[in-house]
């Protein structure tokens, strides 16, 4: 049914159909029998499903990746389609319009998407109304960056400004330093300003009573050393999480011709070629930290399998973007099902 529908939306352009699609679902939803009929087909409920990581309670371990709702206003209807958890934003302070478009194209042949987007949301203010309609039950992340006209050297303030804003509103925090769309953000990575930005968050989150995890979302493409020095910091600091992996800025080995890829232009790449290089990495962290710090994994989650690789990477929870596009929220329910049918124990 997915790729029928799939099929029809596939022929516009990308960042249309996305919201499209969305007022679709808001509207198909609206009705309150379609509403339940729809959650208790693809919720799968059971017990055996629950994680309680970062002291966090999760129904199930499979979430929505950050950008999917930039804006925190999808949520409540993406929570009909079974996820265990959604990660909102990025958000930054202020409301940006992003990158010109077009900055959103498919891949069909990789099934992979490139995009450009560039942090456009709203800014910090639209979210936090936003996310007063959020539901006890539902696991929200805050997924926080800085705006693209404040410098490295000021981007301290812009994640300050998010993460008390929302403090009240989300149950955990992301901080993106590894977006390959807003200029020289990446170097945000290196330990030394890393670590100051993320000794700053924690210290304040430190002053309230009480604590949200903070976790930080890192890029595929850092070398050994990038990775160990995110190692080193991660456990110096104690920070709470992983989630492992962003888009790539790789296009080797993708079966789209040169003509198509150039097409696209810059921009990260996500989807069924980000796959191995995304477990690779969660494997890594997971063996350097003896698995003491929980990773989030995310990066070409398409069929049950791949999500079961992921976990058993050392991943705890997964996340999708590309998958949920190109396979529908019947994905979800899958993936549930197949670490239930994995853990029959
Ligand atoms: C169109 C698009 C927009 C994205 N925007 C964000 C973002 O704002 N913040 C972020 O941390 N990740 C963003 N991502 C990355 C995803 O959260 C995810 O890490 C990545 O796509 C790999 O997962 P996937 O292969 O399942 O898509 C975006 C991905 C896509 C495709």
């Amino acid at each position: 049914m997915y790729k029928f529908i799939r099929g029809f939306l596939f022929l516009f352009d990308a960042e249309k159909v996305h919201y499209f699609a969305a007022s679709i679902l808001k509207n198909t939803l609206r009705i309150p029998l379609v509403n339940s009929l729809f959650r208790s087909y693809f919720t799968v409920k059971n017990q055996r499903l629950h994680r309680n990581i970062f002291g966090i309670d999760f129904p199930n371990p499979v979430g929505l990746a950050a950008g999917f709702d930039k804006n925190a206003t999808m949520f409540p209807d993406l929570f009909s389609c079974g996820f265990g958890f959604i990660e909102i934003g990025t958000i930054t302070p202020k409301g940006q319009e992003g990158n010109e478009k077009p900055r959103l194209f498919r891949l069909k042949k990789d099934e992979a998407i490139i995009n450009r987007m560039g942090f456009n949301n709203d800014g910090v203010l639209k979210a936090v109304e936003a996310l007063k309609k959020k539901k006890k039950q539902w696991v929200i992340g805050g997924n926080i960056g800085k705006n693209k006209l404040t410098s490295n050297e000021d981007a301290y303030s812009d994640y300050l400004i998010c993460f008390e804003a929302l403090y009240p509103y989300v149950d955990y925090f992301v901080v993106n330093v590894s977006s390959p769309n807003t200029p020289n953000l990446r170097e945000l990575q290196d330990k030394e300003p890393l670590t100051a930005l993320l000794k700053g968050l924690l210290m304040e989150r430190d002053k309230k009573p009480e604590k949200r995890p903070i976790l930080l979302k890192i890029a595929p493409d850092l070398s050994k050393e990038q990775l160990d020095d995110i190692v080193d910091i991660s456990m110096e600091l104690n920070l709470d999480g992983l989630v492992a992996t962003n888009t790539t800025i790789d296009r080797n080995g993708l079966r789209s011709s040169e003509h198509e890829i150039q097409r696209c232009g810059l921009g990260g790449l996500s989807g069924k070629p980000l796959r191995e290089k995304a477990t690779e990495v969660i494997r890594y962290l997971h063996q350097q930290t003896n698995g003491s710090i929980p990773i989030i994994g995310v990066g070409g989650i398409h069929t049950p399998q791949d999500a079961l690789d992921k976990l058993e990477a050392g991943a705890s929870l997964v996340q999708l973007y590309t998958g949920f596009v190109y396979e529908g929220p019947g994905l979800i329910r899958r993936i549930n099902k197949a670490i239930l049918k994995k853990n029959k124990v």
